[in-house]
């Protein structure tokens, strides 16, 4: 065989949820469910495309004065000061001091690694150990490491047996985090385990984080999906900031506006100091130039149109209500269907835990199960989405769900 500069490229496992969507696609059953992918889906399973984003897309296309050249470095401006205005709040202490600024990213994927890269090329201050929650979305610690952090530690954040969040164990194991660490931390609607902190309990979080001297990454990429409410799921961020902490937070548009492969996103940066905010801009400006020189337009002149405009503002806050209404109700239809089933084990976690993600509590081998056999696709945490249901399939799942819940350990 001839040599090939590519003989010893080993590979690599894959992504499991994008896996997964793909099996699911060539799946050829009738009943087949998909409660994998992370995106939202209408009553009847399909992908929405809300209507004021097509509204605000027809008016670009129409839209004479728009074109094609490049984007600044740092992306559209009157898009990153309206994200950074609706994370902050309008009245927001560091906003008005000139003290926060947003840019835009490829989405909260590109934010979070661009706030990695900032921290650990830039930013002497912090060491380069940063601290995810167990269970997190799995990227964060591939994000971290690729970014040149040495290491990725785990906090305790999932207490299993009472399937709620095990406060005491985070708070040690971030009292014993070295100082300067990084610690990531989730604003609202936590990845898989759809329990965020109460606000008593974010307060004794921030003191600790203030007290050890780590530094906040927050990761915003459902905001308006755990209440419906824009303000009301920006709180966490909010202290923060009003507890006078500098922080970055990575702000998704992918599923708040249904966007996902827009890649709209935005990077928060909060200081204490505004005579350090053009200094930062200058950095992460180099970082994007030496990346991806400047991002895609499209998604973020629609978030612009629409944050910029208060009736459509309007028109897209009763579309937020619309999907987090409709992930509610699907907890409880599901909740209620394996009750009624008497399926063994207690389901309450399903309409108490918030947002598009339910932690079932089923083990691997359940989950497996529901794949093997039922066609019911899900990450092998036992996380699900629960805009993968349906009034039309429902029972499927949940009697599916009761027969590996008493056939499968
Ligand atoms: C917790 C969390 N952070 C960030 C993201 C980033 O998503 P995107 O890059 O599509 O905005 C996701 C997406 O699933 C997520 O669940």
């Amino acid at each position: 065989m001839a040599f090939s500069w590519f003989d010893e490229v080993g590979s690599m496992p894959p992504i499991e949820v994008f896996e997964l969507n793909r099996k699911f696609l060539e799946d050829k059953d009738t009943n087949k469910v998909n409660l994998g992918i992370g995106a939202y889906r209408s009553e009847e399973l399909k992908p929405w495309v809300l209507p004021v984003v097509k509204q605000v897309e027809r008016s670009i296309v129409e839209d004479a004065s728009i074109n094609f050249e490049y984007l600044p470095i740092l992306g559209l401006e009157s898009f990153s000061s309206a994200a950074t205005r609706m994370l902050l709040g309008a009245d927001s202490a560091a906003l008005n001091e000139n003290r926060a600024f947003g840019v835009q990213t490829l989405s909260g994927t590109g934010a979070l690694r661009l706030a990695a890269d900032f921290l650990a090329s830039c930013v002497p201050s912090v060491t380069k150990i940063a601290y995810i929650s167990t269970p997190t979305w799995e990227n964060h610690r591939l994000l971290f490491l690729k970014a040149g952090f040495n290491e990725v530690r785990e906090y305790h954040y999932w207490d299993a047996e009472k399937r709620a969040l095990d406060l005491k164990n985070m708070l040690n194991d971030l009292n014993d985090a070295p100082e300067r660490s990084v610690v990531i931390l989730h604003a609202c609607s936590h990845n898989p385990t759809g329990v965020d902190p109460t606000r008593d309990e974010w307060k004794e979080i921030v003191k600790i984080i203030k007290a050890r001297k780590l530094f906040p990454v927050l990761d915003s990429a459902y905001q308006g999906f755990a209440s419906g409410d824009l303000d009301a799921d920006a709180w966490a961020v909010r202290h923060f900031a009003e507890q006078g902490l500098e922080f970055v937070c990575a702000q998704s548009f992918a599923k708040n506006f249904g966007i996902y492969s827009s890649r709209v996103g935005n990077l928060v940066v909060v200081t204490s100091k505004a005579e350090t905010v053009p200094k930062i801009k200058s950095q992460l400006t180099i970082l994007v130039r030496g990346n991806y020189s400047n991002p895609p337009a499209q998604g973020a002149r629609i978030v612009s149109a629409v944050l910029n405009d208060e009736k459509l503002t309007q028109l897209w806050k009763e579309h937020i209500r619309t999907m987090s209404g409709r992930m509610k109700n699907m907890r409880q239809l599901l909740r209620g269907k394996l009750e009624a089933l008497g399926t063994p084990g207690t389901w309450n976690h399903l309409t108490d835990q918030i947002g598009m993600f339910a932690y079932t509590g089923l083990t691997e081998a359940q989950c497996q199960q529901l794949i093997d056999k039922h066609h019911i696709y899900l990450l092998k945490s036992g996380r699900i989405n629960v805009c993968g249901i349906a009034p039309g399939n429902a029972d499927y799942v949940a009697k599916a769900i009761h027969e590996v819940v008493t056939t499968v350990k």
